[in-house]
Parts: C-alpha cells; sequence; structure tokens
C-alpha cells in the first residue's frame, strides 16, 4: 500500500462508520447510482422539481445543493456532514454504493429513492474518461486493460453488474424506489420527469414541467458552471469535461468489434439470471 492509499484507507475506515450511522429521515430522497449513469442529470431535475424557483440556482453549485454521503472530498468537507446540514425538505442526497451498504436509516425512515442505470458499454466509456479527468479515482490506464476491470468488478464502487442487479432486485419488494434508465431520460425527458412527478405525488404544471426538461438539457447543463462541476477542484479539465458528450452510443467509438464481443460474452454469463434489460442504442 502507498502513502495516498494509506491515508485513503484510514479515512474511508472512519467514513464508514460515520457514513453506515447516517440519520435519513422521511421525507430524504436519496439518488443512487452507479457512477457516471446520469447522476447528476437526475440530481438537477429533482432539484428544479423541487427548488427551481429559488436563488441557489444560480449561487450554489449542484454537488453542494445534492450531498454526496460516502463522499470525503467534496469541498465542502465530508458529505455526510453536508448532507446532515442540507436546510431543505426534502433534502437531496446521492450515493453511489450498492444497495446493501445503505445506511439501514434510509429502510427504517421508509425514504425515497431514485435509482438511476446505464448501459455497462456507456456506463464504462464515462467512467474511463472520468477518472482520466479526476484527482481522487485511480489512473485508468489503457482503454484496453480498463475494460477488463471493469468486468471483473475491480471498481472503487464494485462491480456494474453486481450493483444495476441489486437494487433491481430491492426495487421488486420496495415500493419507494423508482428505477430509472440513463437510456430513457435520453430518449424522452418530459415523459421521464412525468414518470418522476407521479411516483413522488408532485403536481407540477406542463409549463413548470417543460422549463425543467428544458433546463437540464445537456448544452444547458453543460455551459452552466453551477451544474458543469468547472468550480470542483479535484479535476483536470483539460483531459477531459465532466459533461463529455451526454449520449447512447458514445460506446461505439471506443470499442473494438473484438472488445465489444467479449464484453457481450461476458456480460450473457453475468446477467444470465437477470430480468433486467438495458438498451445501447436508441
Ligand atoms: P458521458 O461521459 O458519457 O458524457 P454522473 O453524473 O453519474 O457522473 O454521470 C455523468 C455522465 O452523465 C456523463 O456522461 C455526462 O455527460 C452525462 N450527463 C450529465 N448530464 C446530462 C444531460 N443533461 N444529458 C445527457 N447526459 C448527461
Amino acid at each position: 500500500m502507498n502513502y495516498l492509499e494509506r491515508k485513503q484507507s484510514r479515512v474511508y475506515g472512519y467514513n464508514w462508520e460515520n457514513v453506515q450511522n447516517f440519520q435519513a429521515r422521511p421525507d430524504d430522497i436519496l439518488i443512487a447510482t452507479y457512477p457516471k449513469a446520469g447522476t447528476t442529470w437526475v440530481s438537477y431535475i429533482l432539484d428544479l422539481l423541487y427548488f427551481g424557483q429559488t436563488e441557489r440556482q444560480t449561487s450554489t453549485p449542484i454537488f453542494d445543493r445534492v450531498a454526496f454521503l460516502e463522499s470525503t472530498i467534496s469541498p465542502m468537507g465530508p458529505g455526510k456532514d453536508l448532507a446532515d446540514n442540507l436546510p431543505t425538505s426534502p433534502r437531496l442526497i446521492k450515493t453511489h454504493l450498492p444497495v446493501q451498504f445503505v445506511p439501514k436509516s434510509f429502510w427504517e425512515q421508509n425514504s425515497t429513492i431514485i435509482y438511476v442505470a446505464r448501459n455497462a458499454k456507456d456506463n464504462m466509456v464515462s467512467y474511463f474518461h472520468f477518472d482520466r479527468m479526476t484527482r481522487t479515482q485511480p489512473e485508468p490506464g489503457e482503454w484496453s486493460s480498463y475494460i477488463h476491470r471493469f468486468m471483473e468488478g475491480k471498481m472503487v464502487f464494485g462491480s456494474w453488474y453486481d450493483h444495476v442487479n441489486g437494487w433491481w432486485k430491492k426495487k421488486q419488494t420496495h415500493s419507494k424506489l423508482h428505477y430509472m434508465f440513463y437510456e430513457d431520460l435520453s430518449e424522452d425527458t418530459g415523459r421521464e420527469i412525468d414518470n418522476l412527478c407521479s411516483f413522488l405525488g408532485l403536481s407540477r404544471s406542463d409549463e413548470e414541467k417543460k422549463r425543467v426538461a428544458s433546463g437540464v438539457q445537456f448544452d444547458n447543463m453543460k455551459k452552466d458552471d453551477t451544474t458543469n462541476y468547472s468550480t470542483h477542484c479535484p479535476c483536470d479539465y483539460k483531459s477531459s469535461p465532466f459533461m463529455r458528450k451526454g449520449k447512447v452510443g458514445d460506446w461505439k467509438n471506443h470499442f473494438t468489434v473484438a472488445q465489444s464481443q467479449q464484453c457481450d460474452e461476458d456480460y450473457e454469463k453475468k446477467m444470465k439470471n437477470s430480468t433486467l434489460q438495458f438498451r445501447t442504442e436508441i
């Protein structure tokens, strides 16, 4: 273990207890995702649906409006502290934890949970570029070896396959969990916002919902400094922007035919018992 890994393991060891003891509230909304599945997109949709008319939209970056629960690197301090101190109701909290590691108070309090999943190939590509630009993630190395690491689940938040399946299984028995797909959002953002509003019991006018759908379009979020992460320090934007492409099917620009085939074969094996269906193009 090198110096950084030792330091991280001390911080995470301490943070583990801290996060596990987090006190959720019944009106909390937890946004759960595997990293790079569209967390920020859905966070912003929820933020606009609840707090669209408030000045925080221009004064506060999205990563301070929505607390990243298990983060120890938030510019505002640990994510758990940020979540504790969020002044809003509901509090919007995000996590990348696999379902079995979510603090138990979220289940005890029956908080609302929104899960967003993205197809493995696009998720992998997006994560690869994120690992190139962020200083808090391990170096991605070569794309050809990264694919294997992803398939083996040797990633900071574990296996993508276990993550999406674990949350999908939970959804079958937990009525306060809404499971969304990045591809659906991309295909018809307005429809997904309608579905979200129905799930959350929110009545918003058509005009309001249209305003949200327009506000969260990729190009709008990319040029907005409160949503494009340009003020987040541990990132190197010269390597890759946070709001990178925002497309379904960009994997085709990265995978060779052989890599794609290998990934498909592995996918079949890992997902053979799952009823989850992903689209890799729309
Ligand atoms: P790409 O790297 O493929 O562009 P997360 O917020 O979970 O870190 O996910 C980031 C990914 O979601 C990035 O994918 C980013 O561009 C994409 N994304 C963020 N906002 C988006 C939007 N409004 N429309 C489409 N994609 C969006």
